[in-house]
């Protein structure tokens, strides 16, 4: 798989882990965002990375790493077509895929540490998406897309 994924400064150190994780794994990763944890990046740039990778199709899959996750959470879901669950565990992470069929997993470098981070990440990646009912509902907020972005 190939997985496009950013932080800010406050996501950098996790991210490298996350990274090599990914690597350790065998998917192919577009990495992004900030350089160093020790000079201010904007969650911004590096949510529009990840999603302009994903809905361009450099990217199957994104992760978007921030502070609390919630600024870079709210800019990749500016986006139609993208589906971002902003996570804190890993039921969390497994259902942002059964039942949302998230597209970019999102969490916060303050909130988790590595050991849950890299446990959602593996449930993000694996779990399938269930369809049925839950299509429904994702077809309705592809629907709102439709009407609300023009
Ligand atoms: C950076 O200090 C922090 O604001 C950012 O990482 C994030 O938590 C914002 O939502």
């Amino acid at each position: 798989m190939i997985i496009s994924i950013a932080s800010d400064h406050a996501g950098y150190e996790l991210r490298q882990k996350v990274v090599a994780h990914l690597k350790e794994l065998g998917h192919e990763v577009l990495d992004g965002g900030a350089t160093t944890a020790d000079e201010p990046y904007s969650y911004v740039e590096a949510g529009k990375k990840i999603a302009e990778d994903v809905l361009g199709g450099k990217a199957d899959k994104g992760i978007a790493i921030c502070g609390t996750g919630i600024g870079i959470s709210i800019v990749v879901n500016k986006y139609k077509g993208i589906r971002c669950g902003l996570c804190a565990n890993e039921y969390m992470a497994r259902m942002c895929r059964q039942h949302n069929d998230a597209n970019v997993l999102a969490f916060g470098a303050r909130v988790v540490g590595q050991a849950v981070a890299l446990a959602m990440v593996d449930a993000y990646l694996t779990e399938p998406f269930a369809g049925e009912r839950h299509a429904v509902r994702v077809n309705d907020i592809k629907a709102m897309e439709e009407e609300f972005y023009k």
